[in-house]
């Protein structure tokens, strides 16, 4: 094996029902001065739940974010451009991110450009942030993506065409914040389709070229739990689930870098149809059972043993540019296509098999 990139992870992180009650004093260790304003950008979802007891306090910034869609890098520069104005030229203390994974990876974002030049778009791509972010908490109220804690914040570039994140060490939250507790009114479809983007990262990862032990072992880890979760003798929102849906997703995070064959046709389709992120992923694999069969046939008694079902004809009637569209969004990610299929990906997946995989879904 060859040596590790030099690997950042969160430093610290509270576990377990009821933590987010300790929201307040991690922020107000960070008011210096006592009048700093601390910021939260949190899920629009939670816009009227009492169970939201916000430790705000007289110059903080609440400000709700619509995650009907995906984080797009216009909707990051127009977060990050009214904050910038509102601030003036305060810097806050602290940005605490709140929600599933478009409002992590949103805070994420404009932390990073609070104290960066330029636009959202600039930083799409690896170490392209120069500067240390404004220190950030995230807070997640859905688990699966990893969001809160991998180093990227994935955002939706339609011009370009693509999906990609700021992959930096500063795009890390320093603190997290996972209560369990917070998880419990996650409709059921979305705890399911989010929960099994932690399998999907952690086999991708396994079944790839690109590997090291830890990643691996934390893969393996992940998916064990998710097996528990989902396949397991109990129902997979009840209450110890809750805390062990947060665990898989944490330690899959951790692991998320390599991603295969799964992620790039979960991206074309999110581009082209603009599906949310985990669901796509499960329309991906479910054409994918040549290529994963094992984690294919699993994910077809998930699905059966949860009573979610796919409705299949997604991608029926589509015009010939929205199939290329698919194809481009998909063929695109060179790396993890690459990391699943070796350097011949593209005879592999040709235009045609691609095409006449998404005509199946
Ligand atoms: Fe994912």
């Amino acid at each position: 094996m060859s040596v590790t990139r030099n690997t950042k992870n969160v430093p610290y992180y509270l576990l377990g029902s009821g933590a987010f009650d300790q929201l307040g004093a991690l922020i107000d260790a960070r008011r210096d001065p006592a009048d700093a304003p601390a910021v939260f950008y949190v899920d629009h979802f939670f816009r009227d739940a009492a169970e939201m007891r916000l430790p705000l306090k007289k110059n903080d910034k609440l400000i709700f974010v619509d995650t009907s869609s995906e984080p797009t890098v216009e909707n990051i520069d127009a977060l990050a451009d009214a904050l910038k104005e509102e601030l003036g030229t305060r810097m806050p203390c602290c940005i605490t991110g709140i929600g599933g994974g478009s409002v992590l990876d949103a805070a994420k974002a404009v932390a990073n450009l609070l104290s960066n030049p330029g636009k959202a778009e600039d930083y799409q791509g690896w170490d392209l942030v120069k500067n240390p972010a404004v220190y950030k908490i995230g807070v997640p109220t859905l688990s699966g993506t990893g969001a809160e804690c991998s180093r990227t914040c994935v955002l939706t570039n339609m011009r370009r065409r693509l999906k990609l994140g700021m992959n930096s060490d500063f795009t890390v939250y320093d603190q997290l914040v996972l209560d369990p507790a917070l998880t419990r009114t996650v409709p059921r479809e979305q705890f399911f389709f989010t929960g099994l983007d932690t399998f999907m990262h952690c086999f991708e990862s396994q079944r790839g070229s690109y590997r090291n032990v830890i990643v691996d072992r934390l893969s393996a880890a992940a998916v064990a739990v998710c097996k528990d979760i989902f396949l397991g003798s109990g129902d997979m929102m009840e209450e110890r689930n809750l805390e062990n849906m947060m665990v898989a997703s944490y330690l899959g995070g951790m692991a998320a870098g390599n991603t295969g064959a799964v992620h790039p046709i979960s991206a074309g389709l999110s581009i082209v149809l603009h599906l949310p992120h985990g669901k796509a992923n499960c329309y991906a694999l479910s054409a994918l059972a040549d290529i994963y069969p094992i984690e294919h046939a699993l994910f077809m008694k998930m699905l059966e043993k949860n009573k979610i079902t796919l409705p299949s004809g997604i991608c029926r009637d589509l015009t010939d540019e929205q199939y290329e569209a698919l194809y481009q969004g998909s063929i695109i990610h060179e790396k993890p296509l690459t990391n699943a299929l070796g350097p011949e990906f593209g005879t592999i997946l040709s235009r045609e098999r691609l095409t006449s995989l998404f005509k199946a879904m």
